[in-house]
């Protein structure tokens, strides 16, 4: 069978991840973080310390290759063989995240990675670019978006639930520049496809949205 892709876009913090892992669950299908492919690509490529030089990268580019096993919440990716883990959940990499995020051969890179994921393997698909770039032929495609404040809260205690403490002002900052970069960068900013569901949470609770969701998917299905 042709695979089945859900896509999930929208801003730091919104609840993305925790939908997306419900979603699958109750569809019985994989879910792809995209975000954190970004933030992997960019831990890796600090690792050595490099200057961001445009060879460099696709030197490393060439040696990287995620892959998807698993499914619903127990999905698990892994870049070259490792399974991602939560040390690139912090804020600090989703900064350096956004950052690599800007260029192109980052964005081509990942492009080919995700869309050779999402051809063998029905997905719900998250990220910022899902619905627009990466899968625009889906069939069911949602925009979450709430306030700044509130996804910063939202963000502070899965972090907390981590066991990755923050600064809630602090979070608030960073989220806010981070979401700026993203919507205002020139390849794949961060938007709603024009055929995508949008939906405002910042005074839903998570149930409420899930069902949502997969009352919305269950129309089409
Ligand atoms: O979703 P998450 O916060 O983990 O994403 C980290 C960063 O990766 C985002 O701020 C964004 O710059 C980038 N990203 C992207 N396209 C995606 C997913 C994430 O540019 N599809």
């Amino acid at each position: 069978a042709v695979p089945f892709i859900i896509t999930i876009d929208g801003p730091a913090g919104v609840g993305k991840s925790t939908l997306a892992q419900r979603l699958a669950d109750h569809f019985k299908i994989a879910y792809l973080d995209t975000g954190a492919m970004f933030r992997a690509t960019a831990w890796k490529l600090g690792e050595d310390s490099w200057d961001w030089d445009s060879s460099k990268i696709e030197t490393a580019l060439k040696s990287f290759s995620f892959t998807l096993s698993g499914s619903g919440s127990n999905s698990v990716l892994s870049l070259n063989g490792t399974a991602l883990t939560n040390d690139i959940r912090t804020e600090t990499v989703g900064m350096w995240a956004s950052n690599v995020a800007k260029i192109p051969a980052v964005r081509v890179f990942q492009k080919i990675a995700q869309r050779e994921i999402g051809n063998t393997t029905s997905l719900i698909a998250e990220g910022r670019d899902m619905g627009t770039v990466i899968f625009p032929q889906a069939p069911c495609k949602f925009f979450l978006d709430a306030d700044l404040e509130e996804r910063a809260r939202r963000r502070f205690s899965q972090l907390e639930e981590m066991g990755k403490p923050a600064n809630l002002t602090e979070l608030i900052e960073q989220i806010g520049a981070r979401d700026d970069q993203d919507r205002n960068r020139k390849e794949a900013p961060l938007k709603a496809a024009d055929d995508a569901i949008i939906v405002d949470t910042t005074k839903l609770d998570i149930d409420g949205v899930f069902k949502k969701l997969v009352a919305e998917v269950k129309k089409i299905s």
